[in-house]
């Protein structure tokens, strides 16, 4: 069996191949232009890929995988936009950063609308109520202070992070076992793992940020992570099965 570092490894080679369907949907040995045919004779359509048909479980499990990641992305979106308004009043110069993790927090929530939408998965039936609880979390921890907001955020991105680190392993371990069976990963699926990755370390980068403005400063800090911790790992449950 293949080790993981390989693994890896190949899943980083098949994730630099760029949009395999358009490219395969306009072959190369087209052109546009009016010149004389070429010599060279057209290039054999490359072999159909030898791909497993998903189960029934592994289709529940990666619809479960888009469900809650949509539903924690928008909870992400939503507690910048309640913490921005209070931090500036008081931290003006935070504006840069709570900005550039908004906008990731929101480029995040657009990956996962797509994907939701392209693969026909139900969203989280509880949309309304975590979008009542984000804000109210953002809110009131950024009414706190500074460093109650930055706790908050260490605190989610800390579970965040290893949420997806968890369905990286998963994918991970689907792959490892196509492989094995001498079947081809699909490009999509390889650009699903490449995507949460990039999303996990910008949710890690996030982490960082919180820690390096005093997130470990709240009082109490113990307390005020350990609550929303519970919170995250209650809602991510939650919104993997309703
Ligand atoms: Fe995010
Ligand atoms: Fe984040």
């Amino acid at each position: 069996m293949a080790s993981p570092r390989r693994l890896l490894r190949t899943a980083r080679q098949l994730t630099s191949i760029k949009t395999p369907l358009l490219t395969s949907q306009f072959p190369r040995h087209v052109s546009t232009t009016p010149s004389p045919p070429s010599p060279s004779p057209p290039s054999p359509p490359l072999p159909p890929k030898n791909l497993k048909p998903l189960t029934e479980s592994q289709r529940e499990m990666l619809s479960s995988f888009l469900r809650v990641n949509q539903a924690g992305e928008l909870a992400a979106t939503l507690i910048y936009t309640a913490q921005t308004p209070p931090i500036l009043a008081r931290e003006p110069h935070l504006r840069p950063l709570m900005k550039h993790m908004y906008d990731q927090e929101a480029d995040h929530l657009r990956v996962f609308n797509s994907l939701i939408a392209k693969h026909r998965v139900r969203p989280t039936a509880l949309y309304p109520l975590w979008s009542v609880l984000a804000t109210g979390l953002g809110w009131s921890t950024a009414v706190m202070g500074k460093e109650a907001a930055m706790a908050c955020t260490e605190a989610v991105e800390t579970e965040i992070g290893g949420h997806y680190n968890a369905q990286i392993r998963e994918l991970l371990k689907m792959v490892s076992e196509w492989e094995a069976e001498g079947y081809d990963v699909g490009e999509e699926f390889t650009e699903l793992i490449s995507t949460l990755r990039r999303i996990r370390d910008e949710e890690l980068e996030h982490l960082d940020h919180a820690v390096e403005h005093d997130a470990q400063k709240a009082e109490p800090h113990w307390l005020l992570t350990g609550v929303i911790r519970a919170g995250c790992r209650g809602a991510i449950w939650v919104s993997e099965r309703v």
